[in-house]
């Protein structure tokens, strides 16, 4: 019976010293020292030993008890001071703060400020034109006729909205020339007529076509100048393009303009730019070592008339580009599919 009683305290200063929080400790104390805890029972059974062996056992469990008791008592003091201590850790003042997770901006939106600042360098204001416009600026006064392709329902999105009776339908601004014929308007309305007219805008913007497959999506961005002024030349064009191209592209990329066509500008030019792989030799990416990059031109005098101004007095250029666009192309970023910038995947985005 003694061995028995010897043995329950081992166990038992085992288990408590396992014991990892106070609520185990609490089940090893019932399960020793509870009703039917183990080290009761075997007291109980105090009956069936002989009487003259009563009183020591009786001593020894008593001992034995205790022990378990003071042991308990112990742990349960340690355990309630490590708890302390780690809450005191918690909110201990003179830690190193842990530092919350910090978002960044859209990449798309990092590369606008980016184009912004490099044109508002040489002078360029930054505005942004409405996304919901009036046919009459998307359209009707850059000089695309009324059967023109660009206005079909399969390219642009059009608002059910009443007419105007002279800007037509509203649409959701396909390309941010729609801003040329705006910014012409605030000039000359707070110009005095005899001061020099002078339109250095970047407009950047959102705009919309009725397009979305792995190069394109419905919603993206272009960043537009229009120059106006007098004597502009296809030089001063010229100049800015190779300007902007350095700037955003590198130092050792040059560009080149070649004849094409738009409403709006005569001459109208697409712009290229050499490619950063062979800068320009041809490889494999570019093939003859060119990159297309967007349009450009001068402006069309009949967009000079309709704005109000003389094309006799002035000129002027324009250009427009694809924000997604230059951004892949300077980035060599191969995206599968571009609608996977606006697709809130974290995971992609994360890593600009
Ligand atoms: N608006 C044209 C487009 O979205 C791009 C463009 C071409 C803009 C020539 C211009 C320009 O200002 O001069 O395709």
């Amino acid at each position: 019976m003694e061995e028995e009683l010897i043995s329950i305290k081992n166990a038992a200063l085992s288990f408590i010293l396992e014991a990892e929080d106070l609520k185990s400790l609490e089940e090893t104390k019932l399960q020793f020292l509870g009703k039917s805890g183990k080290l009761t029972q075997t007291i109980k059974d105090i009956t069936k030993i002989p009487p003259e062996k009563r009183k020591e056992f009786g001593m020894l469990a008593n001992e034995v008890k205790q022990t378990i008791e003071d042991a308990i008592a112990q742990r349960q003091e340690n355990l309630k001071q490590k708890s302390e201590k780690i809450l005191r850790q918690k909110i201990d003042v003179t830690n190193p703060g842990i530092k919350p997770p910090l978002g960044h901006e859209h990449l798309v939106t990092q590369a606008i400020e980016e184009i912004s600042g490099i044109f508002e360098k040489i002078g360029f204001t930054r505005l942004r034109y409405p996304e919901v416009e009036w046919d009459w600026y998307a359209f009707e006064a850059l000089n695309f006729p009324q059967n023109h392709p660009a206005r079909d329902d399969w390219e642009t999105f059009f608002i059910k909205a009443e007419k105007d009776a002279k800007k037509g339908p509203m649409v959701l601004t396909p390309h941010t020339s729609s801003g040329q014929i705006r910014e012409i308007e605030k000039n000359l309305a707070k110009e005095n007529k005899d001061k020099n007219l002078s339109i250095r805008m970047l407009n950047v913007a959102k705009c919309y076509r009725r397009q979305s497959d792995v190069s394109h999506t419905p919603m993206f961005h272009q960043f537009e100048t229009l120059v106006i002024d007098k004597d502009i030349s296809i030089s001063h064009l010229k100049g800015v393009l190779d300007y902007f191209a350095k700037s955003y592209f590198g130092k050792n990329r040059k560009t080149r303009i070649r004849p094409y066509h738009f409403q709006f500008t005569e001459p109208s030019f697409e712009v290229d730019v050499t490619c950063g792989v062979c800068l320009g030799r041809g490889c494999r990416l570019c093939k003859e070592g060119w990159l297309e990059m967007g349009g450009a031109g001068m402006v069309h005098p009949n967009v000079l008339r309709t704005g109000g101004i003389d094309p006799e007095k002035y000129t002027g250029f324009a250009s427009g580009w694809g924000v997604e666009r230059v951004l892949m192309m300077r980035e060599g970023l191969e995206i599968d599919d571009l609608r996977l910038l606006y697709s809130n995947n974290l995971d992609f985005l994360e890593q600009f």
